[in-house]
């Protein structure tokens, strides 16, 4: 998108030291029609922008992936720098120019992706019915370039009540040009603030706020620089170390809201924060699908009451919604989940029969084998061949191999055996036990087959031997774990594209039924557990539905 500012344009010199290339090369993009010339020492810089963003982007900013956050911080653009300094720009166009001028890899080593507007605007409707009034005050800790200060304005709060910190001097120019043009008010309460530091680590809120609302950096990068100062129950994520901050800074009985990724919801590593999530009162959980252009994680967002709960509290409803569908969940049944997780995409009818089958006895696979995960070569092109020769002598087997039927290679591939070289590679007995299962690590649905060959397998399949005689038989557990009832429960805990092992490891076996199973049959299962499959695959209780 090409976008018209006052004051868009950047010298040459600042574009040769930016990129660290000469004014030759910089002259020769512009002979190429590359980028724009507006005079012989200066460049467009909408035209600049597009060029780094489309031209350079994914070759010359990615080879900077790995240079350190001061560096990184250093290559954002001097065009938006430039052209922020002018109070006049239209301030969203502004806020997308400077979103699009942070490159993918800056965007994914701080975590920084501006929430869109339409998920702003959704996620004040949420809020409590007259939650706002002309005393309500409201709070972005880490607010970028403004956006949910402005939904906060369109919600209705006061202008002169409404703050917000970033500790990125440029998105906060953004922001309180943005909020004057919206406004007439030019908020002193808009400031270049580390919040982390400034009211977590040093616990000097500076008010509290009735409404703190947000879209925390995600990931453990943006975390770094306070490892150490960490108190030592805050794991080192961005997301919950943002939770806490929020959580000192809303009002008792205030609300706040977190928009944040899937895995916050959904893995075992989040578990503690949301057990602390648990003691209060959780009003909404929203999926809002993958809005983020070139994120794989769904942005699903929490609005909850900062109010201790009483135990009459956890009987409540709390409303889930997602892909258009709408349902109210006890506060309890996500107590009641392996590792408190926040299934919300599932129905009550559902969660009654999870809980059901979940109340029969069961064994899990935790302490009862061996883990092993595929080979990382680092580099594929080296060594992985589609042609066995003398020197990609060794059959290897991918994720996708992994089917329904069993180990089908359509295109097999040959590995190079330098195991030494390559970044990640089981203890190779691992490979060569007798009988492994392997399963896909990147997949929607569960994948498992038998492998007794001794196969070697890429890093999209992964593997277990069983340590322990759970007196299932290889085979019947590989169809067991590939069953549509198993899938469903896959699918109802956890909702992911990646098939970790500390989820597997929760799966329940159940041995009454599995341990004289000769052939597997499915339907038995179902009558076993007392549940009927629905069409749409979900599975739901038989007393229930009869
Ligand atoms: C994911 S962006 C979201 C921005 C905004 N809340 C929104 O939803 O559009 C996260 C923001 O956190 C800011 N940030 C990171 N660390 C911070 C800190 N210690 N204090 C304040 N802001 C911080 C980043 O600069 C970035 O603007």
């Amino acid at each position: 998108m090409m976008l018209s500012l006052p004051i868009a344009s950047v010298q040459l010199t600042e574009v040769a030291q930016e990129l660290s290339v000469s004014l030759a090369t910089v002259r020769n993009w512009i002979k190429t029609g590359k980028i724009v010339a507006l005079s012989s020492s200066t460049i467009d810089a909408t035209s600049y922008v597009d060029f780094k963003k489309n031209t350079i982007g994914t070759q010359k900013l990615n080879k900077r992936a790995n240079k350190t956050q001061t560096q990184v911080a250093q290559q954002l653009s001097l065009v938006t720098h430039l052209a922020i300094e002018s109070i006049s720009a239209n301030g969203d166009e502004l806020s997308l120019l400077y979103e699009q001028s942070l490159s993918n890899t800056i965007q994914n080593v701080k975590g920084i992706y501006y929430t869109p507007l339409h998920i702003v605007a959704d996620m004040f409707t949420h809020l409590p019915v007259d939650s706002i009034n002309a005393y309500t005050t409201f709070c972005d800790p880490c607010c970028g370039t403004g956006n949910f200060l402005l939904g906060a304005v369109d919600a209705g709060i006061s202008p002169g009540k409404i703050s917000g910190f970033d500790i990125d001097p440029q998105a906060i120019q953004i922001a309180q040009n943005r909020f004057f043009q919206k406004t007439g008010y030019f908020s002193p309460n808009i400031q270049c603030v580390d919040s982390v530091k400034a009211y977590l680590l040093k616990n000097t809120p500076p008010q509290n706020y009735d409404i703190v609302m947000t879209n925390p950096p995600w990931g453990k990068n943006p975390i770094k620089p306070y490892t150490t100062l960490l108190p030592s129950k805050i794991l080192p994520d961005a997301c919950i170390l943002f939770t806490e901050l929020c959580l000192s800074l809303v009002k008792q009985e205030g609300l706040l809201g977190l928009l944040l990724p899937d895995a916050y919801f959904n893995i075992a590593s989040f578990q503690s924060i949301r057990t602390r999530l648990l003691t209060k009162k959780l009003l909404v959980l929203l999926d809002y699908g993958k809005p983020f252009k070139g994120l794989q994680a769904r942005a699903e967002a929490i609005i909850l009451q900062n109010k201790a709960l009483q135990k009459a509290t956890l009987e409540e409803t709390v409303t889930c919604i997602w892909e258009k569908q709408k349902t109210n969940r006890k506060q309890q049944s996500f107590l009641e989940q392996p590792e408190h997780i926040f299934n919300f995409h599932i129905t009550q009818q559902e969660e009654d029969a999870l809980q059901h089958v979940l109340s029969k006895p069961y064994e899990t696979l935790k302490n009862k084998a061996a883990w092993g995960m595929g080979i990382v070569t680092g580099d594929n092109q080296q060594y992985v061949s589609s042609i066995q020769t003398e020197d990609y002598t060794i059959p290897v087997y991918k994720g996708a191999d992994i089917k329904q039927q069993g180990l089908i290679a359509l295109n097999q591939q040959f590995l190079k055996p330098q195991f030494q070289q390559f970044q990640q590679v089981a203890p190779l007995h691992l490979y060569q036990a007798p009988k492994k299962i392997v399963y896909r690590f990147i997949s929607d649905s569960l994948r498992f087959a038998l492998d007794d060959q001794q196969r070697f397998f890429l890093n999209s399949a992964n593997f277990f031997i069983l340590e322990k005689n759970l007196g299932i038989k290889d085979a019947i557990l590989v169809h067991y774990l590939n069953s549509r009832f198993m899938n469903w429960v896959f699918k109802s805990l956890y909702r992911t594209h990646k098939v970790l092992r500390k989820d597997l490891e929760q799966l329940p076996l159940f041995l009454d039924f599995l341990t004289d199973c000769t052939v597997f049959d499915e339907q038995a299962l179902h009558h076993y557990l007392d549940i009927t499959e629905q069409p749409d695959g979900t599975f739901r209780l038989k007393r229930t539905y009869s």
